[in-house]
């Protein structure tokens, strides 16, 4: 038994060698500290290294592999993690575009193409799924997580974890999946990376802790530590988040890694030098030290001195064997070497098609007056902006084993599936910013974008006489791949100034221009919304975003993607989120100010574009909510039924948005929660009932004292396309 195997070995190992597993480093293909890993060589011959990541390719991970089962002491195969956060070389949506679409077996999907090609190149441990909910686009990783709802982020936690880990995670096709960055990383204070949080453990219960409780009932197995403190204790160090909560009482038995050099940096958090922290992190519970050594070089003299004890090193030490020992290493310390496999499984058509797809289904429409899309496959089409002819943009943020070469622009996955059908012509326009050194700072690790240095006025004059001559103007605006991500917060969300500029310029040809708008996170984009006819907003859609882009302009594909994440009409809203408190003074619906009402002079309360929110080319009409029984008990459940017509031309889908409001509790309770979804295919003219199950699991909250309840009383359902526009019904919870 496993149990059993790991025991004996611990027994044969010597303090050094314990201490040897709980040290991860970097094998340096993509790294986000100052820090760097040393000797790497020597330190896996004597036993001093328990895990790599960012080293990939079955031959360089043999080698490494080799040297641990060849020239160790105990010959403990090392463990081989990576950042496959959407996709290894096929690159998907980002996370927040992959939660737009709202269709969970196609993210199961992509975690399992993401699990194929990345343990066919060696890999065994994925750093995702990345779980924090975010209620502030400030923050760049937003892009990375699937965005402000706690109950979406739950589903899609649970789906990644399935699709990386299988069925069995012995067999040479999984990864071992890792829940991060615990806790509350997408709460830091003004969106600023790495800040602060601290919260409510109420709030924290109720809003943020669910996604990552719902990836490890999935089953995941490790888990990642998060920068922020929380509370005034840094996650890194927190006792009370990781032994307190995550093994006792959420039972999680499986390993616990920190973050980068994230130990370390508790010294500048204020908690002691490097001893001092490296103590107070193991203590806390964590098990793997990423990159900084602070294990490595302290716990020694930490245990002689009786700062931490040999139970705590034991069970550290077992956490990093037990992930080895269940992704099968030490029956075959080879099993995800395989040369063949990475020839075969890696960057294939039918992953490459899935990504397609998946990217076509990311896109959502914000706007479409008068049917300005789909376009029609004939004429000219000029293509205009910064972000047109940039292939090293298109896979998004965190994607560090993309390839980039063989990645089409958009313009050149316009070209490719319009073949002679439409005349595609291009040119820059504008710069990604006025200013070169925000540029460049907006374009590390070579995503890069074209720049010209010529008067801006010069640019645009330019991409004028293109588009004088197009029947049709695509504008190819919004953010860099890397304006949204780690260490990439802002704090104005609009569209840069130089491209704002390009187009106002592009409107006043009259021509129509349709805005296919890249970003990571949700921008403002009042002025847009006000001004552009169509606005397809396509995130960062992987390595087929151009060919992807060309299936929904064109019509081969109906845009589905519904927003994951409240768009605001300005930063001053933020954090602006659907799921908000009633407060003892709110506005009266469809109003804007009301004098000592809770809102602002000089903007209304309500979002530019609400949660769930997402056109068609098609229209879907609501009509008919009707609940089984006016009343639910305990043990019941409560059929809600709407009938959903597809009122429009086109074929489409829809998402069914189920949200439920508890009218009465011992603590408030928000206006309006996710509790359940459907997502529909309904051919033109065609309509279906569509039919949910309401259990008091549902209406279940943590109250004061944190226990997980639900309170008799008025509960409202509210069923629609987006949160905002729904139909509603009432219901009772009785004893
Ligand atoms: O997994 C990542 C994490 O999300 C941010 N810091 C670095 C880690 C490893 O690359």
């Amino acid at each position: 038994s496993m149990d059993g195997f790991i025991t004996e070995l611990l027994g044969k190992m010597t303090l050094e060698e314990k201490i040897g597993q709980l040290n991860l480093v970097t094998g340096g293909e993509a790294t986000t500290g100052s820090v760097v890993s040393t000797d790497v060589e020597a330190k896996i011959k004597a036993g001093q290294i328990g895990g790599i990541f960012s080293m990939s390719s079955p031959a360089k991970i043999r080698k490494a592999q080799e040297l641990a089962v060849q020239h160790s002491r105990l010959k403990i195969p090392i463990i081989f993690g990576m950042d496959v956060i959407h996709g290894y070389k096929t690159v998907f949506p980002i996370p927040l575009g992959l939660a737009a679409t709202w269709d969970m077996p196609l993210i199961q999907q992509t975690a399992r193409v993401s699990a194929i090609e990345a343990s066919a190149d060696g890999i065994n441990w994925t750093f995702s799924p990345m779980v924090d909910i975010s209620r502030d686009p400030r923050w760049g990783r937003i892009s990375e997580g699937s965005g402000e709802d706690t109950y979406l982020t739950s589903r899609i936690a649970q789906e990644m974890v399935w699709g990386y880990q299988g069925k069995d995670l012995s067999q040479p096709n999984t990864l071992l999946a890792c829940v991060k960055h615990f806790a509350l990383y997408g709460a830091g204070e003004a969106g600023r990376d790495y800040n602060s949080t601290d919260m409510s453990l109420h709030r924290m219960y109720n809003e943020y802790l669910p996604p990552y409780k719902a990836a490890l009932d999935a089953g995941a197995l490790s888990v990642m530590t998060s920068f922020n403190d929380i509370n005034g204790v840094p996650a890194t160090a927190n006792r009370w988040l990781l032994t307190d909560l995550l093994r006792q009482d959420w039972g999680f038995n499986g390993l616990v890694v920190t973050d980068y050099t994230a130990v370390n940096e508790l010294i500048d958090h204020g908690l002691g030098d490097l001893q001092q922290v490296s103590a107070l992190s193991l203590n806390a519970g964590v098990d793997m030290d990423m990159v900084g050594e602070g294990f490595l070089t302290t716990l020694k003299q930490s245990l002689e001195q009786g700062k931490v004890n040999m139970e705590a090193i034991d069970r550290a030490c077992r956490y990093v064997l037990e992930a080895k020992y269940r992704l099968g290493l030490f029956a075959d310390p080879y099993r995800y070497c395989n040369e063949e496999r990475a020839k075969k499984e890696i960057f294939t058509p039918e992953h490459r098609a899935l990504a397609r797809k998946a990217a076509a289904k990311s896109f959502v429409l914000l706007k479409n007056e008068s049917q300005t899309l789909p376009l029609k496959k004939q004429g000219t089409v000029a293509v205009i902006g910064p972000l047109a002819n940039t292939g090293a943009n298109m896979p998004g943020t965190w994607s560090v084993s993309a390839d980039h070469a063989n990645t089409q622009t958009l313009v050149e996955g316009m070209k490719e599936v319009l073949g002679k059908q439409v005349n595609i012509t291009s040119h820059l326009g504008a710069n990604l910013s006025d200013d070169a050194a925000l540029q460049e700072r907006s374009t590390m690790f070579g995503r890069t974008i074209p720049r010209d240095d010529r008067d801006p006025q010069l640019l645009i004059e330019e991409a004028l006489q293109l588009a004088q001559s197009a029947d049709v103007i695509v504008a190819a605006l919004g953010e860099s791949s890397e304006m949204s991500g780690e260490s990439s917060s802002r704090t104005d969300l609009n569209i840069p100034a130089s491209q704002r500029r390009l187009l106002e310029a592009l409107l006043k040809t009259g021509k129509p221009v349709v805005l296919v708008l890249f970003t990571g996170r949700p921008l403002t984009l009042s002025w847009e919304d006000q001004h552009v006819p169509a606005i397809l907003n396509v995130w960062f859609g992987g390595t087929e975003t151009g060919k992807a882009v060309a299936d929904v302009l064109f019509g081969d594909v109906n845009p589905s993607g519904k927003l994951p994440a409240t768009f605001p009409q300005n930063v001053g809203q933020i954090p602006l989120y659907y799921a908000h408190k009633n407060t003892g003074r709110p506005l009266a619906e469809g109003t804007w100010f009301q004098k000592f009402r809770s809102n602002y002079l000089d903007v209304s309360n309500e979002p530019l574009y609400p949660f769930g929110f997402g056109l068609s080319y098609s229209k879907f009409d609501y009509s008919g909510l009707k609940l089984s029984h006016p009343e639910l008990n305990s043990e019941g459940s409560l059929e809600v039924q709407v009938d959903v017509t597809n009122s429009g031309n086109y074929d489409g889908e829809e998402v069914v948005q189920l949200y439920i409001r508890d009218m009465v509790g011992s603590v408030t309770r928000p206006v309006k929660e996710l509790k359940n979804f459907q997502k529909v295919f309904l051919k033109k003219g065609e309509s279906k009932r569509v039919k949910f199950n309401i259990t008091v699991e549902d209406l279940k909250f943590y109250d004061q004292q944190l226990k997980h309840i639900a309170e008799p009383g008025d509960f409202k359902v509210f069923i629609g396309g987006n949160s905002r526009d729904v139909l509603s019904g009432d219901f009772k919870l009785i004893n």
